[in-house]
């Protein structure tokens, strides 16, 4: 069982996700970094802590679903059980959902169902909300539709532009994703453990 993590830009929820998980030696590690973005930071980060990356640029593909079939042998050799979208700007396609129903997570800047897609900080913002937040959520064919795992809520003060909420909101899923994620690896290791020995 082992994690991949799949990230389109900056790569600070990756870097944070790897560190936590060497830090607290998780029992699924993070083995694989799959990129959509050839040159996107996040490779750097990948390359200096000793994540081997992949990228993949979707627009090389015929389909998405020869895109992601790329992608799904990767994930295979590296016996990837779970995948994490860390910025992950892309919609995940029936290929890998059906290849790892529940098994696909993503982070979001806003409290879901409020400010899907892409800029959810500016959204916020641009509604003059006084709270916003993070989700944790599962994956599905939607954009930012799956089921919710987790949230926090983050306040907006009168001052706040677009620099600080991100900031702040950076600050919360820093904390909350690598909690939930191993969270629910490590569940579903110790779940298998119970019924391997209760089984032999
Ligand atoms: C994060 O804030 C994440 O919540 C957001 O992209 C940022 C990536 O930052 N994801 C989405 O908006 C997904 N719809 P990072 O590259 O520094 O981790």
């Amino acid at each position: 069982m082992t994690i991949a993590v799949f990230a389109s830009g900056s790569g600070t929820n990756f870097e944070r996700l790897v560190q936590v998980s060497r830090e607290e030696r998780w029992l699924v590690p993070i083995v694989v970094l799959i990129c959509d973005q050839p040159g996107a930071h996040v490779l750097k980060r990948a390359d200096r802590l000793g994540v081997p990356s992949y990228v993949f640029s979707p627009k090389a593909f015929e389909t998405k679903a020869a895109y992601e079939q790329a992608v799904y042998d990767v994930l295979r050799r590296h016996d990837v059980t779970w995948i994490v979208l860390a910025g992950y700007m892309r919609l995940v396609g029936p290929t890998l959902l059906d290849a790892y129903p529940n098994r696909i997570v993503n982070i979001h800047p806003s409290l879901l169902p409020a400010f899907p897609g892409k800029n959810a900080v500016g959204q916020a913002l641009a509604h003059g909300v006084k709270v916003t937040g993070v989700t944790v959520h599962f994956v599905d064919e939607g954009m930012d539709t799956g089921s919710i795992i987790a949230q926090r809520a983050v306040d907006v003060s009168e001052t706040e532009d677009e620099h600080s909420l991100t900031a702040k909101i950076q600050a919360v899923e820093h904390e909350l994703y690598p909690h939930i994620v191993r969270q629910l690896t490590e569940e579903e290791t110790t779940k298998s453990d119970i019924v391997e020995r209760a089984v032999t």
